[in-house]
């Protein structure tokens, strides 16, 4: 089998002696670099140059080297005809469980009024509410968002999950649907954005579904930014309705230099790395993809219609 890595951003160096050694009997060739007129049976990609997809014709299969695929959807010249494959999770729920934990404990613990104090040179141990005692709520009931709800149920967090369709994920109460969303959101300390950007989760969350939660709520996103519209997320955060924000993913990046958001004492900002892929994971799903498709037997696709 002939495979084509079109990955500008990530290492090629790094990644093809592991996929020569899960895979012995493939051709594996980078962009670019191929010999002329070589053409590949699959291509690995993330965020591929513009016009890859033509310059690929024969492809029976496409592997998005990361848990989103909205933007290689837009591409212009992507084809929807054939099979699109995605990392699911593949390591990446464990390093962003840890990104949600992270921000729980920041303002769980109240590391924000201690930074402050600091600053301010007063010592002054504040009351400690249970962190235990916040309700989170999970939009994103995928396999990222399924195991960062395991993750805190696991800890001893309530939690409650949203999403697009009706699932068991044990020990946690799942909303399905637009009609669930206000009942989800009501009475939320906490909520973790791990949505994928599609036509409908696109500015789900305006003002009116910030209001819905706790005064003094915190958001955590590392899904899609596109899920909130950042005015009411700033303005929420400005009004004090949130308390704060631990935010990795935006609505355009990276974030401009004039967004607000840089600036705001009582947000994190980081730069889209909360759940990076691993190349042993990710190598791993990927070869199990290929060798099954090789051998007739089926794959968990993208629906391009819906978009995940
Ligand atoms: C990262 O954002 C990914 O989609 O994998």
């Amino acid at each position: 089998m002939k495979i084509v890595f079109a990955a500008p951003s990530l290492d090629a160096q790094l990644w093809l002696p592991e996929l020569n050694r899960a895979l012995p009997d493939a051709d594996i060739q980078v962009d670019g670099q191929q010999p002329d007129g070589w053409l590949a049976d699959y291509a690995l990609v993330w965020l591929p140059a513009a016009g890859f997809f033509s310059s690929q014709p024969q492809l029976k299969g496409i592997v998005n080297l990361g848990a989103g695929v909205d933007k290689l959807l837009a591409q212009a010249d992507f084809p929807r005809q054939v099979p699109l494959m995605k990392l699911r999770d593949a390591g990446m729920g464990a390093l962003i469980l840890d990104y949600v934990r992270y921000g729980l404990l920041h303002f769980g613990r109240d590391f924000d009024r201690y930074r402050a104090d600091q600053r301010a040179l007063v010592w002054q141990p504040l009351e400690l509410n249970n962190p235990l005692k916040r309700k989170v709520t999970v939009l994103g009931t995928g396999a990222i968002g399924q195991t960062v709800a395991n993750g805190l149920v696991a800890d001893g967090y309530t939690v409650r999950s949203w999403g697009r369709s009706s699932k068991h994920i044990e020990g946690v109460e799942v909303f399905a649907g637009q009609a669930a969303l206000a009942d989800c959101l009501a009475d939320t300390d906490v909520l973790v954005n791990l949505l994928p950007c599609t036509q409908e989760t696109q500015g789900l969350i305006q003002q009116k579904q910030l209001q819905l939660l706790n005064r003094g709520a915190v958001v955590i996103s590392a899904g899609r930014g596109e899920i909130f519209s950042e005015l009411a997320l700033v303005q929420g955060l400005e009004s004090g309705q949130l308390r704060g924000a631990l935010l990795d993913v935006f609505e355009q990046e990276p974030l401009p230099a004039n967004s607000p958001l840089w600036r705001m004492d009582n947000v994190l900002v980081t730069p889209h790395i909360a759940g990076p892929t691993l190349i042993d994971g990710a190598v791993e799903q990927v070869s199990d993809y290929l060798l099954k498709l090789e051998a007739g037997v089926s794959v968990p696709c993208v629906d391009v219609e819906t978009g995940y």
